[in-house]
């Protein structure tokens, strides 16, 4: 049904920025939120509770103030004109969006409702990315394909194409050189968004359509440039959360890990192969019979002993928690939530029932404030054993089935604040409140520390509460290659944090497949080895040479790069901007959906086939060096440089995959796991090298550089600007920023390094400052003469570094 004819218009109403649109079937209000961001709402329907928006709940929308707007009416259509966007509605209820200038964003069709249903046809630019849309199987433009959005397991094992996966969201990004253009539905309701045709036609204009089960139909549409879309959408729907530093470490996982002696096997094994470890995750078999909250005593006698003792070496223990509670009249949890309410229940007021690993299980009502509370306290229950972080899982929510959709009947009611609703409003919401619940034990618990939870399932804004993985993926070429495009466009979504089991979850990757997998996962966000129950071990030593010796490098790799992953992670945290971002992030044509930028320094191409092949990298502006150029060694065909718009080749031999790093950038690493110098003990020493390094006030702390290092590669014009952001690593205290600037670096000139600090976080006592491309003479810093070697200079905190007698070096990599 339409919604007929235009009857009555409304303009301040009920806020300022805000018009009524009343139609004869239909209510249309359109509000300025910002002059860059409107929200668009069609009527009737029930009203989401806002659980994706940041703030209180049935708060006002925290984006800046409601913006004054010109409303005029020409030609029988209604203006609504802000400095940034102008919204038309004509009396037939199409909308255009466009530049004040008149350049068209979008047109809407009126939207037709269908009983509770909506469906709206959009235009689609030719030209026009269409991106978002959470967690899928597709390429990162969704052009020519039909979306799902319902979360879902997609049955322990997914690859190209399936769908739909565990965590949609309904966010989509948009790019086209008229403008970008981002567009949330503030809906959970089942939805589809059909970009009709195929991904052949992306270069003509075209028409999407959007249907959603219910709701009102709510939008929210923001232009500006991407980064600035991003940053918009995860202020209106908050900003990722800031995990402990160790959680960008490295993660060993199997389904499989019997008890605490298998545990122990793990660090010692890391140990003795000189390598960190920062997490060991426990999957379901932790648990007494599957019930969660418990942990069975044969298997872990003394969990508390466990987690000090793995402390001591910098590992923690991240445990499984599973959505499903098993229903058992002598199980305190169930008896409990039954007692009290907390689960959900079919329409007549009977636990809704499905069935989870324990067997018939009974789910929690996460739109309850009271079983979020309830829930939050039980994760004392791990944490008083010391458990450090949480892994949600089956919170789609899933219920194991043969047969039909694998999760809760659309009739089982929810409390939604009060307000009640079923499940085909609560189903894509499980998992986002669920994360929410825990991230509130978790802060509850231990207050001192950041929450770390990664969770399969979630919604808009889980950003907030916890960090994603990919699910079962297979164990194929094609399934790693996908989790590129995927995690890409989760960060685009909001969610900056995702990874993928490496090696794959549900086969036997061969050992070039799990290296390979391994070598693009130490760029990803989450970086944790896992498979599923039964097939053969992935821990370091369980491969053969050379594998074992190149798994155990790009292992000390990650570490390597923490600093800069870690500096990421403060960005994203005030502006939402993903840490790995498609090649056009910051504008350009440069488009593949097999490599990514790390922050803005990096540029990475996995190699995605076997054999070492990969195809040539198309490069965004700038130019770009092989981070590899190293030690006369050479860098593949030419010389691993390259500027923006060429391809280049880099050899890909089993030891590495292309990462190109941007002229002008400085990066900080950890060189403290580096081979070079002997700052790093290698292989055949015994013992683990410390995970962490003394700060300038005297303290030594978890994570921390041990010596870190501000790697410089300058531009043409002989400059490099970076940033560094460092903390005690978790907790809430003082941070450090340093802004890096480098000039003048010339062959045969003088070029000074200034390093500026703001924040009351100490700055190491020794570091390192690594030129590419280039060697110095003579380094003095702050007017004192301190020894420099070639390219290196190692150096105490120092203001200002003046570099003498620059040469040009080729190939001098990391
Ligand atoms: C699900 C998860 C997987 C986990 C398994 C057992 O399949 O996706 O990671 O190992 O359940 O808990």
């Amino acid at each position: 049904m339409s919604p007929g004819r235009l009857q009555r218009v409304e303009v301040w109403s009920p806020l300022p920025g805000t018009a009524q649109f009343h139609f004869e079937r239909a209510r249309l209000e359109v509000s300025f939120l910002a002059d860059d961001t409107v929200r668009v709402s069609w009527g009737p329907g029930p009203e989401p509770v806002p659980y994706a928006i940041a703030g209180d709940i049935a708060g006002p929308v925290p984006v800046v103030q409601a913006h004054p707007i010109d409303v005029l009416r020409a030609d029988g259509a209604w203006v609504l004109r802000s400095v940034a966007l102008e919204i038309t509605v004509s009396p037939d209820g199409t909308l255009r969006t466009a530049r004040p200038g008149g350049t068209l964003l979008r047109s809407e069709s009126a939207p037709a409702r269908r009983g509770a249903a909506w469906e709206q046809s959009f235009s689609m630019r030719a030209g026009e990315r269409m991106c978002g849309l959470g967690e899928q199987a597709l390429a990162i433009d969704r052009r020519g394909a039909t979306v799902t959005l319902w979360n879902t397991d997609p049955g322990g094992s997914w690859g190209p194409g399936k769908g739909p996966l565990y965590l949609g969201i309904p966010v989509v990004v948009s790019t086209h050189d008229d403008g970008d253009v981002l567009s949330f539905y503030e809906n959970s309701t089942r939805a589809t968004f059909d970009f009709g045709q195929q991904p052949s036609d992306a270069g003509k204009s075209g028409t999407a359509t959007v249907r959603f089960a219910g709701g009102v139909l709510r939008r929210y549409l923001i232009t500006g440039d991407v980064p600035h879309l991003v940053d918009r959408y995860t202020e209106l729907t908050g900003r990722p959360a800031l995990a402990p530093r160790w959680a960008l470490g490295y993660h060993q996982s199997r389904w499989g890990y019997r008890n605490d002696a298998d545990v122990r096997a793990i660090t010692d094994g890391f140990a003795n192969l000189g390598l960190p470890l920062s997490a060991v995750h426990l999957d379901i078999d932790y648990m007494r019979g599957f019930r969660v909250f418990t942990v069975d005593p044969d298997k872990f006698p003394d969990l508390g002993a466990l987690t000090t003792e793995v402390a001591a070496v910098g590992t923690r223990l991240v445990t499984i928690v599973d959505a499903g509670v098993k229903i058992d009249p002598d199980y305190d949890v169930f008896c409990e939530g039954r007692d009290q309410h907390r689960f959900c229940t079919d329409a007549h007021g009977h636990l809704a029932e499905g069935v989870v690993w324990p067997g018939r299980s009974a789910f929690p009502d996460f739109t309850d404030p009271g079983t979020r509370s309830w829930w939050a306290g039980k994760y004392r229950t791990l944490t008083d054993a010391g458990v450090a972080g949480i892994w949600h899982d089956m919170n789609e929510p899933t219920s194991i089935a043969l047969l039909g959709d694998p999760t809760l009947p659309i009739s089982t009611r929810h409390h939604f604040d009060g307000r009640g609703g079923d499940h085909a409003e609560g189903h894509n919401l499980y998992g986002l409140l669920m994360n929410r619940a825990g991230y509130e034990g978790l802060q509850r618990a231990v207050p001192d520390r950041r929450p770390f939870i990664v969770s399969r399932s979630g919604w808009a804004s889980m950003q907030r509460w916890a960090w994603n993985w990919t699910g079962d993926v297979a164990s194929t070429w094609e399934s790693m290659r996908q989790q590129v495009a995927t995690v890409i466009g989760l960060g685009l979504s909001g969610v900056p944090y995702s990874g993928s089991d490496i090696g794959g979850f549900s086969g036997i990757p061969d050992d070039e497949l799990y290296l390979r997998w391994l070598q693009m996962s130490v760029f990803m966000p989450y970086c944790r080895t896992h498979s599923v129950r039964g097939v053969p071990p992935r821990e370091p030593w369980c491969f053969a040479e050379p594998t074992r010796q190149l798994v155990a490098a790009w292992i000390r790799f990650r570490y390597r790069l923490l600093p800069y992953l870690y500096t990421l992670a403060h960005q994203a945290s005030e502006t939402g901007a993903p840490l790995i971002r498609p090649l056009w992030w910051s504008g350009g044509d440069s488009d593949t959906d097999d490599a990514f930028l790390l922050g803005d320094a990096l540029l990475v191409a996995p190699v995605t086939e076997a054999g070492g092949r990969r195809p040539a990298v198309p490069l965004p502006s700038g130019r770009w060096t092989s981070i590899w150029a190293g030690d006369g060694d050479g860098v593949g065909e030419g010389d691993g440089v390259g500027e923006g718009n060429d391809q280049v080749s880099v050899l890909t031999p089993l030891d590495r995959i292309p990462v190109l790093a941007r002229a002008g950038s400085v990066i900080p690493l950890d060189d403290g796991w580096s081979d070079r110098g002997g700052l790093c003990r290698l292989d055949g020493d015994t013992g683990r090298p410390p995970l962490g390094g003394p700060t300038s006030d005297g303290l030594s702390l978890d994570h921390a550089p041990r010596h870190l290092a501000f790697h410089c590669w300058p531009d043409e014009e002989g400059v490099a600007a970076g940033v560094c952001i460092d903390d005690a690593g978790d907790g809430h205290g003082p941070v450090r920023r340093d802004t890096l600037r480098f000039e003048g670096a010339h062959p045969g000139g003088t070029a000074t390094l200034t390093w500026e600090r703001a924040g009351d976080f100490a700055a190491p006592i020794a570091l390192r400052v690594v030129l590419h491309g280039l060697s110095a003479a003579r380094a003095v810093a702050d007017g004192v003469e301190v020894p420099v070697s070639g390219s290196v200079v190692d150096v105490a905190t120092f203001s200002e570094l003046t570099l003498e007698g620059l040469r040009d070096v080729t190939g001098f990599g990391v």
